[in-house]
């Protein structure tokens, strides 16, 4: 571990607002191009040059550039699991090495797979899809096939997400289907999770069509055991592959289905254009390494303990809860990798919404709560519909808030007073494709991976939801009146409910 921490680093005396008015190349020189057209502007972020200086000598000394070839080579990167983590694999071969390789190769046999079932499912009388899973098993295609089903002109199949264990959702969604025209998908790394069981066993029980059942799953016989799943309608998963890390394998193949293998196949090249610039771009120009430093500056120089995500786009409305699993999931650690405690804090609570709804929301509290948060604003320049006013009232609302947020406006009045001031960086995608979501997304997964290098801190296991789950086990008996629970609180509520 680097004993070099980001809280060494000064804050500059000048406001955002001093810093840019005061030197008018900045905007641009902290405008920071990525592939497939991506480009993130960080001068509204509150460091200075000397400050920027730092942060990029704390990235030499952790070694960013052989952090990521160790992880896209596929060493062990997740040492309580001892295991390593190649979604980069499933999308290009950024680093070639035995293991790597050999993932790639598993990959690309997948995909045959899943272009196949397309092909078939396309040929059949099928017209909608119900895909099953929850967290890293529905996260990723849940926000793809928003964001992009929609713009397809010639889209094959409508496919739906049932993921909470809650019957309403299933409840919901049955009645509108035809099961003589639908197909399931159940999504499951470990078939072990007590909601896509449960939800499964309802759709399969709805559908009676066994060959009309997919599994996603490292856990074949699971599939098989519970759901009588053929092997050869089982599509592979792998433990190299982190769940929230997923949406690129066989789990994506809601996705492939909604946009077509063409898409599909564009979406990984997206990501695989990402994995190139984090692994070759010098430091300077690589926005993974921006975007990363300026995330642990924010948490460890500033003290920011809150960080939203402003998509201006309504197709990426399910990019803020996305996020929150990639990153929460991920870099909500106390121990380093060594089994110590972290010095100083990790991340921060990630949130958000889609601009411009968000603003009349919660952006008061962002303009002038007590407590400042660090932002994304996200805009897709070029739209995919004909209303060129409302696409232009959505980026002026964008460039407005960021403006705000910086620069503030100042009152004697306090309750018309804007502090400014508040960090935020503005990254633009050319249009919103296959090709640039790629990118975006894996644009974080770079990002989170880096802040977990200069936190020391594991970002591919989660133990941390392991306790939950397993006490939600335990209360089914105590619930149906078998079992008392020896928690005082848990046993006076089980009472209060079961007598109603
Ligand atoms: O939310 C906890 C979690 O373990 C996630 O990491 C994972 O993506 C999700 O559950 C679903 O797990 P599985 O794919 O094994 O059903």
């Amino acid at each position: 571990m680097s004993d070099q921490s980001p809280v060494a680093i000064a804050r500059p005396a000048s406001s955002v607002a001093e810093l840019n008015h005061a030197d008018p190349t900045r905007a641009a020189r902290f405008d920071i191009a990525g592939p497939c057209g991506l480009a993130a502007n960080f001068s509204r972020q509150r460091y200075d040059d000397a400050a920027v200086d730092q942060l990029f000598a704390l990235a030499a000394s952790y070694n960013f550039g052989a952090a990521l070839q160790r992880q896209m080579g596929g060493e062990i990167v997740n040492p309580t699991e001892q295991r390593a983590a190649l979604h980069t694999a499933l999308r290009g071969q950024p680093v070639h090495t035995k293991v790597a390789d050999a993932a790639f190769a598993q990959a690309q046999q997948a995909r045959v797979q899943m272009r196949a079932l397309y092909e078939q499912l396309a040929g059949s009388d099928v017209t909608d899809i119900v895909s099953i899973g929850i967290g890293g098993s529905d996260l990723g295609p849940r926000l793809a096939v928003d964001a992009l089903a929609a713009e397809q002109a010639d889209r094959r199949f409508r496919v739906h997400f049932v993921s909470n264990v809650d019957g309403a959702a299933m409840g919901r969604l049955l009645p509108t289907l035809d099961p003589a025209r639908t197909a399931i998908l159940l999504i499951s790394k470990t078939f072990t999770t007590q909601e896509t069981l449960l939800n499964g066993e309802i759709a399969c029980a709805w559908l009676q069509a066994p060959e009309r059942t997919f599994a996603i799953t490292t856990n074949a016989s699971g599939a098989a055991e519970r759901f009588g799943i053929a092997s050869e309608r089982v599509l592979p998963m792998w433990d190299w592959v982190g769940g929230r890390y997923s949406m690129w394998s066989a789990v994506g193949l809601p996705v492939l289905l909604a946009i077509g293998p063409d898409g599909f196949d564009q979406l990984l090249e997206g990501a695989a254009a990402m994995d190139k610039h984090a692994l070759e771009s010098e430091p300077r120009s690589n926005l993974t390494y921006w975007h990363a430093l300026t995330a642990v500056y924010n948490r460890g120089v500033l003290g920011l303990c809150s960080h939203a995500v402003l998509p201006y786009d309504e197709r990426l409305k399910l990019f803020p809860p996305y996020l929150q699993q990639l990153v929460m999931e991920s870099l909500g650690k106390s121990a380093q990798l060594d089994g110590s405690p972290v010095v100083g804090q990790t991340v921060p609570v990630w949130w958000g919404g889609a601009g411009t709804d968000s603003q009349h929301s919660f952006f008061q509290a962002l303009h002038q709560g007590t407590q400042v948060e660090s932002m994304d604003l996200i805009g897709v320049l070029k739209p995919a519909h004909n209303y060129a006013t409302n696409h232009l009232a959505l980026l002026s609302n964008l460039l407005a808030q960021s403006e705000a947020f910086a620069n503030g406006q100042a009152s004697t009045d306090l309750h018309r007073n804007y502090a400014g001031n508040r960090p935020n960086t503005v990254i633009r995608l050319p249009s919103l494709t296959p090709g640039t979501l790629g990118a975006l997304i894996a644009l974080y997964e770079h990002s989170v991976y880096l802040q977990s290098v200069a936190w020391n801190i594991n970002p591919f296991d989660q133990f941390g939801v392991e306790l939950g789950k397993r006490l939600a086990n335990g209360m089914l008996p105590a619930l149906r009146g078998e079992t008392e629970s020896s928690d005082p609180v848990t046993a006076y509520l089980v009472s209060s409910i079961r007598n109603v």
